[in-house]
C-alpha cells in the first residue's frame, strides 16, 4: 500500500486527549484526525473497569463508522482498562498511552525508582506497575492515585497555591520513596508539570505519555506504510457527546489552538 489519507481516530473521555493531539500534529503535520470527546460521561477515572471498557467499545465503534486507520486511546483510563478488549474487537491497529511511556520511563531511569500518578481507576488497573515489572525485573514501582489534579486543571488553576496544596500532599509519598522519574499517567496532568515539578525538585525527570504516544503513532505509521501522502488535504473533525461549548473553550488550553468544527453525537447508552 502507498500510503493512506484516512483519518486517524483519536478518543479521550473529554478534553485531556488533545495534548495528545497537540503532539501528533507537531509530529504528523499531513494527518487529519476526527477525535471524539466523551464529554456527557466523563469523568472515567472513578468508574469501574466494565463502564470504561463498554464507553471504549461505543466510542471506537463510532470511529470506525469515521473510516479511521487507526485508532489513539489518548486516556489513560480507558487504555489501562479497555485496550485488550478493544485490540480483541476492532481489526484497526490500537495505540494507548501507557506502553509509550513505560518504555519511555525505562530509558531514561538511573535508580529504577519510578514514580506513576494518575486516575484511581489507572492507578487500581496496575497497567503501568505491571508492564514496568514486565519490561524489567529491576524496577521499583510507586504510584499514587491523584484525583483533585483534573477538576484543578479543568477549573483552570493551573498557578493557584491551592494546587500547590494538593500537589504537596498527593506527592509526599513519592518524595519520600526517592524516585527519580516520573509518568504523568492522565491526559490533564502535562498542565501542571510545573507545580509537580515544583513539588519533587529538579532531579525527578517528569515524563507525560502525549509525546511519547505520538512518536509511537509515527513508527506505527511508518511501519505499517500508512503514512497520508503530503498533498493531503488536512482536516481535523472534533465529536463531543455534549454541548461543544465548555469543550471549545477549555479545549484551547489544552491544543494551544483554537478549535472549530465540533460536534455534539449521541452514542448509544
Ligand atoms: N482522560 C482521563 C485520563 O487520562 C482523565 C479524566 C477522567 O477521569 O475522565 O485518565
Amino acid at each position: 500500500m502507498k500510503g493512506s489519507n484516512l483519518p486517524i481516530g483519536v478518543f479521550d473521555s473529554g478534553i485531556g486527549g488533545l495534548t495528545v493531539v497537540e503532539e501528533i500534529i507537531k509530529v504528523l503535520p499531513h494527518e487529519s484526525l476526527v477525535y471524539f470527546g466523551d464529554t456527557a460521561r466523563l469523568p472515567y477515572g472513578t468508574k469501574s473497569k466494565d463502564v470504561v471498557t463498554k464507553y471504549s467499545i461505543q466510542i471506537s465503534n463510532f470511529l470506525i463508522k469515521k473510516r479511521v486507520k487507526i485508532i489513539v486511546v489518548a486516556c489513560n483510563t480507558s487504555s489501562s482498562n479497555a485496550l485488550p478488549e478493544l485490540r480483541k474487537r476492532f481489526n484497526v491497529p490500537i495505540i494507548g498511552v501507557i506502553e509509550p511511556a513505560v518504555k519511555q520511563a525505562l530509558k531514561v531511569t538511573k535508580s529504577g525508582r519510578i514514580g506513576v500518578i494518575g486516575t484511581e481507576a489507572t492507578i487500581k488497573s496496575n497497567a503501568y506497575q505491571n508492564l514496568l515489572r514486565k519490561y524489567s525485573s529491576r524496577i521499583s514501582v510507586y504510584s499514587q492515585a491523584c484525583p483533585l489534579f483534573v477538576s484543578l486543571v479543568e477549573e483552570g488553576w493551573i498557578n493557584k497555591p491551592v494546587t500547590l496544596t494538593v500537589a504537596k500532599e498527593y506527592l509526599s509519598g513519592l518524595k519520600r520513596d526517592r524516585i527519580d522519574t516520573l509518568i504523568l499517567g492522565c491526559t490533564h496532568y502535562p498542565l501542571i508539570k510545573n507545580v509537580i515539578s515544583a513539588v519533587l525538585g529538579k532531579n525527578v525527570v517528569i515524563l507525560d505519555s502525549a509525546k511519547a504516544t505520538a512518536n509511537e503513532v509515527q513508527s506505527l505509521l511508518d511501519k505499517t506504510k500508512l503514512n497520508s501522502l503530503k498533498c493531503n488535504k488536512v482536516k481535523y473533525e472534533f465529536y463531543v457527546s455534549d454541548a461543544p461549548e465548555k469543550f471549545i473553550k477549555l479545549g484551547r488550553k489544552f491544543l494551544k489552538k483554537d478549535i472549530r468544527h465540533v460536534k455534539k453525537i449521541e452514542l448509544p447508552f
